[in-house]
């Protein structure tokens, strides 16, 4: 057998591959367009805020048998970054995957790491054990949920938006209430305190306004999708959801209703409306993640009908002083 060789992934020749390795590990598909979609994310801010962001593959006769993620946001604390691995089914087994690691390890290390970030898939007992070997522990445990539109009863929430309306809160998506600056900047800052008081939360810094507003141009954000909730001018709460035409799926994300709002019912309307659009564009399913903790959440998704799914841990590894290892 030749030698596995470790490269850079270039997007054009080998992002094909790429996405078949995720897809293979990810609950939905992964297309190489995506991934140089999530390339253009960063590509603005990369110099400015010292991001990183190294795809390698491994290639094995010809073929990529293996795929490495190095990444450090610009908002990570310094010395962290998420590393990520996964081998190509039939490749298992064999010393690919802790090669590619120590590879990608050093990669990291050369530009500065002293912790690593990384997550598995429930579903996958191999790939924590695996991950456990290397120094890595469990930090939070999400869960996904899914819910299939085709059965979705909206029955029990009769009136419930009218309720809404009743208690003086408006609903409406940013496409309707004009997609304008100073509603995006709100839909900004609900997201941000919102991100701030989920109990998954780990203490990271978040998004500036600046790195925010590229979802404004990327293809998943629908401004017909992004729910909010307001009390006279003041944003108080928000949804937001995508719906992909390509897989019939939609994607819900943050839901979050600022502290003084809570319990009346705000964030199930919301979501109601959320769930209303994705059936409107054709999506026959809800996926959604959700930390394991979050009771209130977890209690509206499953009022929803959402039914939980296999989820992910969150994982972490302190690195010790370099020849330590
Ligand atoms: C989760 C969150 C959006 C809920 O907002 P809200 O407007 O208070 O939600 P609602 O009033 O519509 O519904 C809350 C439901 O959760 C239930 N609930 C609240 N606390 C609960 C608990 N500890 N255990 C079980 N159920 C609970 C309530 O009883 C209510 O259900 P009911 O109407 O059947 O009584 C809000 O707590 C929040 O913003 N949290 C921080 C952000 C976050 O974590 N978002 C989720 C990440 S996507």
């Amino acid at each position: 057998m030749s030698p596995v060789v470790i490269r850079p992934a270039d997007p054009v020749v080998d992002y094909p591959a790429v996405a078949t390795l995720l897809s293979a590990v990810s609950p939905s598909p992964v297309t190489a367009d995506q991934i140089r979609a999530w390339d253009d994310r960063d590509a603005d801010s990369r110099d400015a805020d010292g991001v990183i962001r190294r795809r390698a593959v491994a290639d094995l006769d010809g073929q990529v048998v293996a795929y490495s993620l190095v990444y450090r946001e610009p908002f990570d604390p310094p010395g962290s970054f998420y590393l990520w691995v996964t081998v190509a089914d039939g490749r298992r087994g064999q010393g690919v995957g802790g090669f590619v690691y120590e590879e990608a390890l050093a990669f990291a290390r050369s530009h500065g790491a002293t912790a690593l970030r990384s997550e598995v898939q429930e579903a996958a007992p191999d790939a924590l054990a695996w991950a456990t070997r290397r120094g890595f522990t469990i930090e939070r445990h999400t869960y996904e949920s899914t819910l299939d539109l085709a059965s979705f009863d909206e029955t029990p929430f009769a009136g419930l938006l009218d309720r809404v309306a009743g208690a003086g809160i408006r609903l409406f998506s940013l496409a309707e209430g004009g997609n304008t600056p100073e509603l995006r900047r709100q839909l900004y800052e609900a997201n941000y305190r919102g991100v701030l008081d989920d109990p998954g939360y780990t203490g990271r810094a978040w998004l500036s306004y600046a790195q925010f507003s590229h979802f404004f141009t990327e293809r998943w954000f629908q401004p017909e999708g992004q729910f909010l909730a307001a009390d006279g001018d003041a944003v108080i709460g928000l949804s937001a959801i995508t719906c992909n035409a390509e897989t019939g799926e939609a994607t819900q994300m943050i839901t979050a209703v600022d502290a003084p709002y809570r319990g009346q019912g705000i964030a199930q309307a919301l979501k109601l409306r959320a769930v209303l659009y994705a059936r409107s564009r054709g999506a026959r399913l809800i996926r959604t993640n959700n930390d394991s903790t979050n009771a209130p959440m977890l209690a509206i998704n499953r009022k929803l009908g959402f039914r939980p799914e296999p989820g992910l841990y969150r994982l972490i590894r302190a690195l010790p002083e370099a020849g330590e290892d």
